[in-house]
């Protein structure tokens, strides 16, 4: 970037005011941002700009965008709640329906108890799926269970976590698995993805140099899917699984906005499980 932006991706707001020519919203309607402005279904355009970078961001009073920009609120949330889901709701979402959907009886392996994997764990629960989670944490582990997670591997005490998944799934290994980590747990996913199964490569929390031979998915029949957040379509699709399934996001904590430095701090030391909200 060659200039400060304005960060963050994900928010809520009400309308304050709109031009001549906008139907789609009006003053008052409380609505979500999408994180690509101009991605509204099917293939992503060029170009498609997304919040926080390079456009200007969420963090302020008043945000100006197009009205294709927006998306409705879901009424079953409150406005911290909602303004978790522009970037890691459609990421979750994505990762879990690209592809072959993950279907009831399947079991899901999120890495990381980050924003992703919360609505992955909770997406997935909702789809009929089990739920594996890894954390560097039990005290986290434990808080996903109540989730609705059925198992948890620590990988700093399992640095072999794809042994232990493995084991938890009688060797089958699982239908999907929500890659947050990257190149730096890309070969252990790649082991424990059972036949058929699918890798969803999402972040980069592992590091992003390294290798990971994808030989073995070959003879397992499974995919490796790269996931890039999502439509405007895929955020409204989620939206209807949360007003449906009464999906409440996990936030950790909330911060009110000139405390903005330290929520960004709580997530650089890693000491959350979900997401983290800031309050106007
Ligand atoms: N491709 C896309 O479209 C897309 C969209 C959104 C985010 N992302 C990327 O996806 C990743 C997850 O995003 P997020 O918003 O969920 O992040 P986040 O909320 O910051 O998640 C952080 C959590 O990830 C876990 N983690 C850290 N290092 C790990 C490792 N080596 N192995 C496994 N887990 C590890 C930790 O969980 P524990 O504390 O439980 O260990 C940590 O608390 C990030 O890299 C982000 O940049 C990509």
């Amino acid at each position: 970037m060659d200039r400060d932006v304005i960060p963050c991706s994900d928010g809520a707001g009400e309308i304050v005011a709109v031009g001549a020519t906008v139907t789609r919203f009006k003053v008052s309607d409380r609505v979500i941002p999408t994180f690509f402005q101009i991605w509204i279904d099917g293939l992503p355009p060029k170009n498609r700009g997304a919040l926080g970078a390079p456009l200007d961001g969420t963090l302020a009073e008043f945000v100006c965008l197009h009205e294709d920009g927006w998306v409705a609120m879901p009424k079953s949330l409150s406005f911290e709640e909602a303004a978790t889901l522009p970037c890691a709701g459609p990421t979750a979402w994505n990762g879990l329906m690209r592809g072959t959907p993950v279907k009831p009886g399947d079991t899901v392996l999120c890495l990381g108890t980050g924003g992703v994997s919360m609505f992955a764990l909770q997406f997935a629960r909702a789809a009929g799926a089990r739920v594996i989670v890894t954390s560097s944490s039990d005290e986290k582990i434990e808080r996903a269970r109540k989730l609705g997670a059925s198992h948890g591997v620590n990988y700093k005490t399992h640095p072999d976590w794809e042994k232990e998944v493995l084991k938890l799934t009688d060797g089958r290994g699982v239908d999907c698995v929500i890659e947050n980590g990257g190149i730096g747990t890309l070969a252990r996913s790649f082991e424990c993805v059972g036949w058929g199964g699918k890798v969803s490569l999402i972040g980069v929390l592992a590091g992003r140099e390294g290798k990971a031979n994808p030989h073995n998915l070959m003879f397992k029949s499974a995919s490796l899917h790269g996931i890039g957040v999502g439509s405007r379509a895929s955020l409204e699709q989620l939206i209807e699984a949360i007003e449906i399934n009464q999906i409440k996001p996990v936030i950790d904590r909330v911060f009110p906005f000139d405390q903005a430095p330290d929520a960004f701090a709580l997530q650089a030391s890693g000491n959350y499980l979900g997401k983290i909200a800031i309050r106007f």
